[in-house]
């Protein structure tokens, strides 16, 4: 019997890069291993939560998630919406592309003997928090924010602009913290609170903090 403070609670984590099509064997993506959002699952599941993964990637099952499999940030979009009236919690781990290719060609694009050069039309994908923000209700919003530069400012200005209950600031210029490492080191943003900056920890160290973190905020 799952027992725990988020019996009852109904959360959804994305983890992973998004992958976006340029033809049938080739893709753009970024390094998002997807280590981050499974931790916070398992996390949210082991205090009772009932949770649904959407995720990219192929990682162990945490035991008690629901994984919906998706690639690309469109899909992603949609399987979360098929869920979101219903959530209390949404957590954004996932590495979404701002941009996808204009067109998906239907064979595998060759290279040409006379061309040296080719040129890859981008087109921009919707922002998926933006996207959800507009029918937001009970749901608390929780994103993630990679950087490299001016981390705290450009965290802040996500957390104001993309209407969130909580800003995951990662440093991810550091070899011990962000994509594909065991290990994170975050800041914690939330409206009307003083930035809260965490030590290195594992990311399944760092999942539980940030699940206690959300826990209370239900209350
Ligand atoms: O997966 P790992 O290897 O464990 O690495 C973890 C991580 C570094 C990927 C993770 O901790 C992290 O920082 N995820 C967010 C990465 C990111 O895409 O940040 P962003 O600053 O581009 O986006 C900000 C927020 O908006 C994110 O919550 C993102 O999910 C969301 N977003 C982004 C683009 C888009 N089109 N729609 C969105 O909703």
């Amino acid at each position: 019997k799952v027992t725990g403070p988020l019996v009852g609670r109904r959360f959804l984590v994305t983890a992973g890069g998004t992958k976006e099509r340029i033809d049938p064997v080739r893709f753009i993506s970024n390094d998002s291993s997807g280590k981050m959002g499974y931790a916070l699952a398992a996390a949210a599941a082991d205090q009772g939560a009932t949770v649904t993964l959407v995720s990219t990637v192929a990682l162990p099952t945490p035991a008690g998630v629901t994984v919906v499999s998706v690639s690309d940030a469109r899909e992603m979009l949609a399987a979360i919406q098929t869920h979101f009236a219903d959530l209390d919690v949404l957590i954004m781990a996932a590495a979404i592309a701002d941009f996808r290719p204009a067109q998906v060609a239907d064979q595998k694009i060759k290279k040409t003997v006379d061309n040296d050069e080719m040129t890859l039309a981008l087109v921009k994908n919707p922002d998926v928090l933006q996207t959800l923000a507009q029918t937001k209700k009970q749901q608390l919003m929780v994103g993630f924010a990679a950087e490299t530069q001016n981390l705290l400012a450009n965290a802040q200005q996500k957390l104001t602009k993309k209407r969130l209950d909580m800003l995951i600031a990662n440093d991810v210029a550091r070899a011990d913290s962000g994509f594909g490492v065991d290990t994170n080191q975050v800041t914690v943003l939330q409206p009307g609170h003083a930035p809260e900056q965490l030590p290195t920890l594992a990311k399944t160290v760092l999942a539980k903090r940030l699940i206690e973190m959300i826990t209370e905020k239900l209350k």
